[in-house]
């Protein structure tokens, strides 16, 4: 055990402090706080503590509302107010593109729903129920309530888990992915073999539409569930806080107008979609997964969206195939960003603009440093994921 002082935030949104000549991150841990805390990894540059005890509190400090907090993995700010955790975020982005040489203000947009936004969770069977992975190690914490997921996930999960334990079906699930889609229960349950269990008995107690799936070798299948079809395949991505996506998407449509797209990680097609409500000429939508390009054909079948182009295959190879002038580039990467190849044919396009998504701030850094033909003149931070140190960053940059 050993006690320091926090003198700074990491990129992760913990406190840093100094034990001997190395780096201590310190998970959960505030500016300015005195905290006893105890090693658990040791690298040659930094090493990592666990949170014991505080000596001296900072006058941020609250109540966290959730009693699961820092047992839990999945948040990192309960401990203090969503001014201060939106403070925090903004400062971790300022610095991110100080370190570009860049001074450039950022408005910050705070998520219409600070608790039960989440539209998605991914849940591990214990003995006795559904858990989250826990905040240190790969061991599992089991929950009642979750206050990031939203009130019906929170539901699904409590009767999911009572279902799967009074049939003996836990040890048989290895995890459990639920999902919100416009006020539809999609449920995917991740089994080494089908499950032996009459579904329509646990479906019975919902008053709202539900599917349920089973995925044994990474293939999706439909076992029970309602009489019409859900708007994404079980397995497609999707933004996980409908109310600051709507947002984000608002702000990508403000520069659709008479342009044509091409939009990069284009997902189930929901954002070309709007491109093109919104004014744009027409919208290519590159996209390498197929069941969300599958998703994005049966969005423009069914809204007979005549200018939307859906490409699958990898942007890199699929961007610098497009033949017509494309006016604005959007893209949406992954967390990891985009490759060197995107951003080399990002800059030898057409494209006189370029509108950047990015759920992570440091793969968003490296790739602004590297699309040397572009200037950064626009930038926000839309806070998509409230308690946890990330957040979704929109960039607009136009060329040089
Ligand atoms: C962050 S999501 C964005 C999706 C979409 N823009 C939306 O808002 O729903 C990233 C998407 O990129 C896709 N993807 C990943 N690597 C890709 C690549 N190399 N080329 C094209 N799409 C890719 C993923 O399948 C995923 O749908």
């Amino acid at each position: 055990m050993m006690k320091l002082s926090i003198k700074d935030i990491g990129f992760d949104g913990e406190g840093v402090g100094r034990v001997d000549d190395k780096v201590c991150f310190v998970r959960f841990a505030l500016l300015g706080e005195k905290v006893e805390a105890r090693t658990y990894q040791i690298n040659a540059k930094f090493v990592k503590a666990k949170l014991i005890n505080i000596i001296q509190a900072s006058d941020k400090r609250i109540q966290p509302p959730c009693p699961y907090f820092a047992k839990c993995g999945g948040c990192d700010f309960q401990h203090l107010g969503y001014q201060d955790e939106l403070s925090i975020k903004k400062e971790i982005l300022l610095r991110q593109l100080k370190k570009l040489g860049l001074d450039i203000s950022i408005k910050v947009n705070a998520s219409p729903k600070e608790f039960f936004y989440r539209n998605k969770v991914k849940m591990f069977s214990t003995e006795d129920g559904l858990a989250f992975h826990s905040a240190f190690d790969n061991s599992l914490v089991k929950i009642k309530k979750c206050l990031i997921a939203s009130q019906q996930i929170n539901k699904t999960v409590e009767l999911l888990s009572q279902f799967l334990q009074k049939h003996n079906l836990l040890g048989k699930t290895e995890f459990v992915e639920i999902k919100e889609i416009d006020k539809t229960i999609v449920i995917n349950l991740f089994v080494k073999q089908a499950l032996n269990a009459d579904f329509n008995d646990f479906i019975k107690d919902f008053d709202c539409k539900i599917y349920i799936f089973q995925t044994e070798n990474k293939q999706p299948r439909f076992i029970v569930g309602s009489d019409s079809c859900c708007r994404y395949a079980p397995n497609s991505f999707q933004q996980v806080n409908d109310d600051v996506a709507a947002l984000l998407y608002q702000k990508v449509c403000s520069f659709a107008q008479n342009k044509t797209i091409a939009n990069c990680y284009s997902g189930a097609g929901i954002l070309s979609k709007m491109l093109l409500e919104s004014g744009a000429k027409k919208v290519f939508g590159l996209e390498l997964g197929q069941s969300e390009h599958n998703d994005a054909q049966s969005l423009k079948k069914q809204c007979k969206l005549s200018s939307m182009q859906n490409i699958q295959g990898d942007c890199a190879h699929t961007l610098p195939t497009i033949k017509d002038k494309v006016d604005l580039i959007v893209v949406d990467p992954p967390r990891a960003g985009c490759s060197k190849r995107v951003v080399q044919s990002i800059n030898d396009s057409s494209a006189a603009e370029l509108v950047y998504i990015s759920c992570n701030h440091a793969s968003f850094a490296r790739d602004i440093g590297r699309l040397n033909n572009f200037q950064l003149d626009q930038i926000e931070l839309f806070d998509m994921f409230p308690k946890t140190a990330n957040f979704e960053i929109f960039a607009h940059l136009h060329r040089i």
